[in-house]
């Protein structure tokens, strides 16, 4: 497909001998596109050419005008307006994206790059909290976005699995297992387990000393220990698992925190080789160059932290997968502590890759009045029971509005999930997520049912036409509502790419909703279905081509689209 920005700055440094990589970022895109599709401002050029911008711009301007694809340049002041020639862009645009249907938009830009994305990655044997909602989906949409932009991706499920909250669980269970049933939800069951032993050790603080025990064992390897802690590991995956087959995403690694145990001893003789180590109030510590505090790396016992392990991840990382960016998708609380491994690593003399590694912090969840999800009155907090709820919902919508559809269940599970998902990636992932049922699930506002509203109806409009268009004219397709889509279909790929540069799904969200929107404008002004049989094939076309990106995009979000709902 033609590259319009890409074949102008071409165009214009034949002309001017500049850098075209130079004269791409100078393009710009007008408002209003009645002062043209792009513009280009020559007042930077005027220093190295030793002219007027509006002399240059009438140089370029002359030697412009008999390419094809440009129907018009104006000249204002300094700038050049240019107005692209529409039906070439209707035919390039909707040409591609019918011809290479779900491959259309991908790219290679990230070919033999490598990617290592630690998200989700929830504490074991604790509830899989609303907290690891926001990593999970990010941190999935992101895997996608990439890989559709060619790079190579490792997903890594940094679980939580070692230490003190698993040891509760262990040694609750030791205590209690006869009153509580594993057989059909065992998760369930060591959850309860779990808050059981908090509660009394609240009260109680003493009772923490089964739990200590328990860790002794653990560390010394005693065999029925370890294989109790195994067996909670084991469940807890198996829960979590059913969320990430909802959410569809994926993970080529699910070494976790224990993983890092025998690791750990190159941190400490590296950091001790380096004279890195001081003592600090009997800790082993780092010091930091800014104003921050020194990285913990021994404790006063003598045990290791969990930044020990993240620094033993990061070498383990780096021998393993020699990555170009390694980015972790964990809330803006951890903000210090990631500052501070990256900080250690690069003193360590991995500064290359610690230059490579970035924290992507998001902020919490806030339930309809503003408080921290599942704080108080006892709404949903486990990812399960927010999840269920959502189908659950979604179901009842789809009896009241559409009672004799098919397949009713999954289309509420899709839809259900995928209004989650979406109020999730809706907003920049810096700012606190409100989740208000109504607006989740609101058909109408800017969220995941609407999306797939829009997709069904591309998708009944092709059925009811009976037939897909074989080459379309496209010179029906001329009025502003068809040409703002198309110019939308046309940045796709620019969309991923920038949603990608700043670790940012939302700049896709956006972008689907705006296309849905110019969508329905064109929808709402004109008949698909019509008399004119051409212009039918040629909206018919631009439909089809649609339903296609809609689809393409949610999926890179998460989500799944229905035929039907
Ligand atoms: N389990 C941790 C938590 O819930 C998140 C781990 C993030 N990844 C990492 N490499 N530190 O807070």
């Amino acid at each position: 497909m033609l590259n319009y920005k890409q074949e102008l700055a071409k165009k214009i440094s034949e002309i001017t001998n500049i850098d075209t990589s130079e004269l791409i970022s100078y393009i710009e895109i007008p408002p209003n596109p009645s002062l043209g599709d792009y513009s280009f401002p020559c007042f930077r050029l005027a220093k190295e050419m030793k002219k007027a911008p509006p002399v240059i711009a009438n140089e370029i301007k002359e030697q412009m005008l008999d390419e094809d694809w440009i129907e018009k340049i104006d000249v204002v002041g300094g700038y050049l307006n240019i107005f692209t020639n529409k039906k070439i862009l209707v035919e390039n645009v909707l040409g591609e994206v019918i011809s290479k249907q779900e491959d259309y938009g991908k790219s290679d830009v990230g070919n033999g790059k490598t990617v290592v994305i630690d998200y989700s990655a929830p504490n074991i044997a604790k509830p899989f909290h609303i907290g690891h909602l926001r990593s999970t989906v990010i941190g999935g949409a992101l895997y996608k976005m990439y890989q559709f932009l060619g790079y190579k991706v490792i997903g890594i499920n940094h679980l939580g699995d070692w230490g003190m909250g698993i040891c509760r669980t262990m040694a609750g269970y030791r205590m209690w297992k006869d009153e509580y049933d594993f057989t059909e939800n065992p998760i369930n069951s060591v959850l309860a387990i779990y808050v059981r032993y908090n509660k009394i050790e609240k009260e109680d603080p003493d009772f923490k000393k089964y739990a200590v025990e328990e860790l002794k064992k653990l560390e010394a390897g005693d065999e029925e220990t370890v294989a109790l802690w195994k067996w909670i590991i084991k469940i807890s995956l198996e829960d979590y698992q059913k969320i990430y087959d909802l959410i569809g995403c994926k993970f080529d690694s699910y070494n976790g925190e224990a993983f890092y145990n025998d690791k750990m001893d190159r941190v400490v003789k590296e950091l001790e080789e380096k004279h890195l180590l001081v003592e600090s109030e009997g800790a082993k510590v780092v010091m930091m160059d800014e104003n921050i505090p020194p990285c913990i790396i021994l404790t006063s016992a003598g045990t290791t932290i969990y930044a020990t392990r993240d620094l033993a991840a990061l070498l383990y990382r780096i021998d393993t997968y020699d990555f170009d960016k390694c980015l972790y998708l964990v809330a803006s609380e951890q903000s210090l502590h990631f500052k501070q491994v990256f900080e250690v690593l690069s003193k360590m003399g991995y500064k290359k890759y610690a230059d490579r590694c970035e924290h992507i912090p998001f902020g919490l969840v806030l339930d309809e009045d503003g408080e921290k999800m599942g704080s108080r009155k006892g709404n949903a907090v486990t990812l399960s029971e927010i999840f269920n709820e959502a189908i659950e919902k979604s179901l009842k919508i789809i009896e009241e509005k559409n009672p004799d559809l098919e397949e009713k269940e999954e289309v509420a599970k899709m839809v259900g999930v995928g209004a989650i998902i979406f109020n999730d990636l809706a907003n920049n992932r810096i700012k606190d997520e409100i989740f208000d049922w109504n607006q989740v699930l609101n058909f109408a506002g800017e969220t995941g049912p609407y999306m797939q509203y829009t997709y069904v109806r591309t998708q009944s409009i092709l059925r009811n036409a009976g037939y897909v268009p074989e080459n379309a004219d496209y010179s029906k397709l001329l009025d502003s509502e068809a040409i703002d889509v198309v110019k939308q279909l046309a940045n796709f790929t620019d969309t991923v790419k920038s949603g990608v540069e700043k670790n940012e799904p939302s700049i896709l969200s956006r972008y689907l909703i705006d296309l849905a929107q110019s969508f329905s404008r064109f929808y709402n002004e004109h008949h698909i279905l019509c008399d004119d049989k051409d212009t039918q094939d040629a909206r018919l076309a631009l439909t089809e081509a649609v339903g296609i990106v809609i689809k393409s995009g949610l999926e890179l979000l998460g989500i799944r689209c229905p035929v039907k709902m």
